[in-house]
C-alpha cells in the first residue's frame, strides 16, 4: 500500500472519499462533489439508510460530471468524538470498502470538520495509518490466486491543506506499521518455516536499523545453567536460541539503564509429552507471539530512532514430544538456582521465561522488565479476545500501561497477584512446580514468573494468548496475526521513557 499526502484536487481518477457527519451533514468537499455530480450524492443519501454514523459507508458508482469512478461517502459520526483511534478505524474502513472495488487508487478529502478535537494533520495521518494497517496480507504461499480475487487498491492519496504537518505526523506511524507488519509476518509463518534458528535469521533486518544482536546457542545456555529453557527444548530436533536485541537511542547524558522486553518464543507448542489434543493444534504455530511482538517493537523503535535504551530478549524453543523430551515429574534447575518440578510439559512458556527473565536482568540490569507471552488458555476464559491480561508488581508501571492501552486500542486488564496464589505452586520435592491446578491458571503462571524477578525491578507480564490471533477482521487488521502489543509498547516508550 502506497500512501501519499497531497493538497486537495478534484480531477483524479479512481475513487474519492468524502466525509458525512452524524445526521447526514456533508463536508465541504462532499458538497462540492455533490454539485459537480448534479446532486447525485444527496440523492444517494436520501435513498438509503446511510446517515453518517461512524464507520458507515455508501458507495456511489460511476457518478456523472466528475473524473472519479466512484465516490465513497464515509460516516464519521459526531465530530467531537473523532480522535486518533476513530480516525484509524475510518482509514481501515476505506481500505475494507475499496480494496476489491476494482480501482487501484483512491483519494480521501480530509476536510476541516467543525468540532473535531484533533488537528487536521493528525486526522489525516491517522486515516493513512489505519488504512495501511488494514491493508496487511499474508499471501506468499498462495500460488494460484487470480488477480481478480486479490485486492486492487494499491495507493491512497490523503488530501488536505496542511500536507507538511500530516507528513510529519505520519513519519513515526510508518515506523510502527513496519514493526506491526514485521510481527504479523513472524506470527503468520508456519512452524516448518519459523523455528528458533530461522527466527534468528529473520532478525538480521534489524541489524540494518542499528540494533545490536547477540545470540546464545545451547552450549552457552548450558554453561549459564538454563536448565528450564533447555528442558523444554530437549525433545526437539530444532535447537533453541536465546536472543538479545539492543537499541541504544538515549542521549548520552540521560539514564543508561535500559527498559527490557522479554518474549515467549515457542515456535511450536505440541504440549510435549503432556500432548495437546489434535483439534486446533495448528494454532500453536503462533505460540511465539510474544517474541514476535518484542521483535516488532524493536523494529519500530529503531526505525523511528526512539530516544531510549531498550533491549529485547527472545526465548526461542520448540516444544515437542520425543524419546529425548522431558517427562512429567522431571525436576529442572534454572539459571537463578531455583528448581522446578515439571508436572505438565505443556506449561512450558513459564519454564522458558524463567531463564530468559533471569538472564535479561543479570546481563542488562534493566530498570523495568515487561514480558509478553501467549502463556495460558485460562486468560481466554477470563478475558476473551478483547483485553490482554496484565500482572505487575508496580502500580505506576501498571497505570502507564493501561493508559498506553487505551490510547492505542490495545487494551489491557489488570489481574491480581498475591501470596495466596503463590502457594498453589508449592512442590513437595522442588522449590516450585510448574502448574498450580485449574483454578486461577493465569495468575499462578504469573506467580511463577514473579519468582524470577529481582528486588527493585519494575515488572509487568502481559498474557496475550487471547489477542495475538484473531478469527475475524477488525477495523485495522484482517483476520490472522494481529501484532497486538507493538503499538502499545511503542506508545509506552514514547510517552514515558523518551520524554524523561
Ligand atoms: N501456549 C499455551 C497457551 C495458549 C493456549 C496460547 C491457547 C494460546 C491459545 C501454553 O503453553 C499452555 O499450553 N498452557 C496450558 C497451561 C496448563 C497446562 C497449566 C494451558 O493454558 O492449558
Ligand atoms: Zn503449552
Ligand atoms: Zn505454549
Amino acid at each position: 500500500m502506497r500512501v501519499t499526502f497531497a493538497r486537495p484536487i478534484l480531477n483524479r481518477l479512481g475513487a474519492y472519499v468524502v466525509f458525512v457527519t452524524d445526521g447526514g451533514k456533508m463536508s465541504e468537499s462532499a458538497n462540492q462533489l455533490n454539485k459537480a455530480t448534479k446532486g447525485s450524492l444527496k440523492r444517494a443519501l436520501e435513498s438509503s439508510r446511510f446517515n453518517g454514523a461512524e464507520g458507515q459507508t455508501l458507495v456511489v458508482l460511476g457518478p456523472e460530471g466528475v473524473s472519479a469512478k466512484q465516490i465513497l461517502l464515509l460516516g464519521i459520526g459526531e465530530p467531537d468524538k473523532v480522535g486518533t483511534l476513530v480516525a484509524q478505524s475510518l482509514g481501515g474502513a476505506i481500505y475494507r470498502v475499496l480494496s476489491d472495488s476494482g480501482l487501484k487508487s483512491s483519494s480521501v478529502l480530509v476536510d476541516n470538520i467543525p468540532g473535531v478535537k484533533i488537528s487536521n494533520a493528525e486526522f489525516a495521518a491517522n486515516i493513512a495509518y489505519g488504512c495501511h494497517l488494514r491493508s496487511y496480507r499474508f499471501d506468499k504461499y498462495k500460488t494460484q490466486e487470480k488477480s481478480k480475487d486479490s485486492p486492487s487498491l494499491n495507493s491512497l492519496a490523503v488530501m488536505l491543506k496542511d500536507v507538511k504537518g500530516a507528513r510529519r505526523k505520519f513519519v513515526p506511524l510508518q515506523s510502527v506499521v513496519d514493526g506491526v507488519f514485521f510481527t504479523r509476518d513472524l506470527v503468520s509463518e508456519p512452524a516448518n518455516v519459523i523455528y528458533p534458528i530461522s527466527f534468528v535469521a529473520r532478525l538480521r533486518s534489524l541489524t540494518k536499523l542499528g540494533v545490536k544482536i547477540q545470540v546464545l546457542d545451547e552450549k552457552k545456555m548450558k554453561k549459564l545453567g538454563m536448565g528450564a529453557l533447555l528442558g523444554v527444548a530437549q525433545g526437539s530436533a530444532n535447537a533453541p536460541r536465546l536472543v538479545a536485541m539492543q537499541w541504544s537511542g538515549a542521549p548520552k547524558s540521560k539514564e543508561t539503564r535500559p527498559i527490557a522486553f522479554v518474549g515467549k518464543g515457542v515456535t511450536f507448542d505440541t504440549g510435549g509429552i503432556s500432548i495437546k489434543p489434535a483439534g486446533g493444534m495448528e494454532d500453536m504455530k503462533w505460540d511465539m507471539g510474544g517474541a514476535g511482538v518484542v521483535s516488532g517493537v524493536m523494529h519500530a523503535m529503531a526505525s523511528r530512532k526512539a530516544k531510549v535504551n531498550a533491549v529485547g530478549i527472545l526465548g526461542l524453543v520448540e516444544n515437542m514430544p520425543s524419546s529425548k523430551a522431558q517427562r512429567p515429574g522431571d525436576v529442572v534447575k534454572t539459571m537463578s538456582g531455583q528448581t522446578i518440578e515439571v508436572i505438565n510439559t505443556d506449561a512450558e512458556g513459564r519454564l522458558v521465561l524463567a531463564d530468559a527473565l533471569w538472564w535479561c536482568q543479570k546481563r542488562f540490569n534493566p530498570h523495568t522488565v515487561i514480558d509478553l507471552a501467549t502463556l495460558t488458555g485460562a486468560i481466554i476464559v477470563s478475558l476473551g479476545y478483547h483485553h490482554a491480561g496484565m500482572f505487575s508488581n508496580n502500580d505506576k508501571l501498571a497505570d502507564q500501561l493501561l493508559v498506553a492501552g487505551k490510547a492505542t486500542g490495545e487494551k489491557l486488564w489488570r489481574m491480581p497477584l498475591g501470596k495466596a496464589y503463590d502457594k498453589q505452586v508449592r512442590s513437595q520435592i522442588a522449590d516450585m512446580k510448574n502448574v498450580g491446578g485449574r483454578d486461577a491458571g493465569s495468575i499462578t503462571a504469573a506467580q511463577i514468573l514473579q519468582r524470577f524477578i529481582q528486588e527493585g525491578v519494575a515488572w509487568a507480564h502481559l498474557d496475550i494468548a487471547g489477542v495475538t490471533w484473531s478469527k475475524t477482521d477488525s477495523a485495522t487488521a484482517p483476520k490472522g496475526g494481529t501484532g497486538f502489543g507493538v503499538r502499545l509498547l511503542d506508545r509506552l516508550v514514547t510517552d514515558q521513557y523518551e520524554s524523561r
